[in-house]
C-alpha cells in the first residue's frame, strides 16, 4: 500500500502525522538517521533523547555513592532510589499493599520467586503454555521441592486460554497447599492479552498468583487497586528503553495466605531499607 492509499484508508492518521512527526524527529532521530522502522514495543522500547540527556545531566551534576550508608553522596543515592521506588509503586497504583524490589530485569524478579515460593511435595505449580521462558524455569525449582506441576492449554485457533481446562485446574487441586498459579498479562509467544479476571478466580480457589506483566505493562495499564496478583514480574527497559539492567519484582505485602516465605523474607531484608 503507497502512501496516498494508506491515507485514504485511514484519515485520521493526518490529525496526529504532525505530533508523530515531531516527536519522532525531536526524540527519536536516530530511527531516521539509521533508516529505521522499529515496531517492538514489546520486547524493547525505545529511548528518547530527552531521557538520556536529563540522564547525563543528572550523573554530571551529583556525586552518588553507595546506598545504605551515612555520608553524603551515599544519602542522594538513597533518596534517588527511595523516590523511584514510591514512583513505582504509584505508577501502578499500588498504594501501600506492594513492595518494590528491583531486581535487574523481569527474569531475575521470576528467579526470585522460584527460590523462594515455599514449594513442598504437597504444592502446586501451575503454568500456561505460553508463559515467557524465565516463568517456565520456576518448573525446576517446584520440582526440586517435591511440588507437582502442570501446564494449561491454550486454543491453537486464537492462543487464548482454554478457559473449561482452566476453571477444571484451579478447582482440582483442593488438598494441595501453597499453589502457586502462573501467567503472562500479555503473552510474549502471540502477543494475546489474557483476561485478568484469573487472578480474582484463582485467589478464590486458594491460589497464589504470579502475573508476569513485562510485555503487557509497556503499553497497557496496570492497576493494582483493580486486580490484585501476589506477585507482579517487570522489565523497565520494555517500558522506555534506557536503562537496561533494571526491573522489579511487586509483592503484595498481604499475600493470601498471610505468610511470607523463609526465602523471601531473606530478600527483602537483602533488598528493602
Ligand atoms: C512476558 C515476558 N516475560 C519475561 C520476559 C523476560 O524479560 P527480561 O528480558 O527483562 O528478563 C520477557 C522478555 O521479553 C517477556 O516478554
Amino acid at each position: 500500500m503507497d502512501y496516498e492509499a494508506f491515507c485514504n484508508d485511514y484519515p485520521d492518521y493526518q490529525n496526529t502525522a504532525a505530533m508523530f512527526d515531531s516527536v519522532r524527529s525531536s526524540e527519536y532521530a536516530q530511527l531516521d538517521k539509521a533508516n529505521h522502522v522499529y515496531l517492538d514495543y514489546t520486547g524493547g522500547n525505545l529511548y528518547a533523547k530527552s531521557q538520556i540527556q536529563k540522564h547525563v545531566s543528572l550523573l554530571e551534576n551529583n556525586v552518588f555513592g553507595n546506598p545504605h550508608s551515612t555520608n553524603p553522596t551515599s544519602i542522594v543515592s538513597t533518596m534517588y532510589v527511595e523516590s523511584t521506588r514510591k514512583t513505582v509503586l504509584d505508577f501502578f497504583n499500588a498504594s501501600d499493599d506492594y513492595f518494590c524490589v528491583f531486581t535487574a530485569n523481569a527474569t531475575q524478579a521470576l528467579k526470585i520467586v522460584g527460590e523462594s515460593y515455599p514449594f513442598d511435595h504437597r504444592s502446586y505449580f501451575l503454568l500456561l503454555f505460553d508463559n515467557h521462558n524465565s516463568v517456565n524455569g520456576i518448573r525446576e525449582y517446584a520440582k526440586r521441592k517435591g511440588a507437582d506441576f502442570e501446564y494449561c492449554p491454550v486454543y491453537l485457533e486464537d492462543l487464548r486460554i482454554d478457559e473449561i481446562k482452566l476453571n477444571k485446574k484451579l478447582s482440582a487441586a483442593k488438598y494441595k497447599h501453597n499453589k502457586l498459579f502462573a501467567f503472562p498479562a500479555q503473552s510474549n509467544v502471540s502477543g494475546v492479552k489474557h483476561d485478568l479476571k484469573w487472578i480474582e478466580t484463582a485467589h478464590e480457589h486458594g491460589w497464589d498468583v504470579l502475573l508476569d506483566a513485562a510485555a503487557f505493562v509497556p503499553t497497557n495499564t496496570l492497576d493494582l487497586q483493580q486486580v490484585k496478583p501476589d506477585y507482579v514480574s517487570i522489565s523497565f527497559y520494555k517500558i522506555f528503553g534506557y536503562p537496561t539492567g533494571v526491573g522489579a519484582l511487586l509483592i503484595k505485602k498481604a499475600l493470601s495466605k498471610n505468610w511470607i516465605s523463609h526465602g523471601l523474607q531473606v530478600v527483602l531484608f537483602r533488598m528493602l531499607p
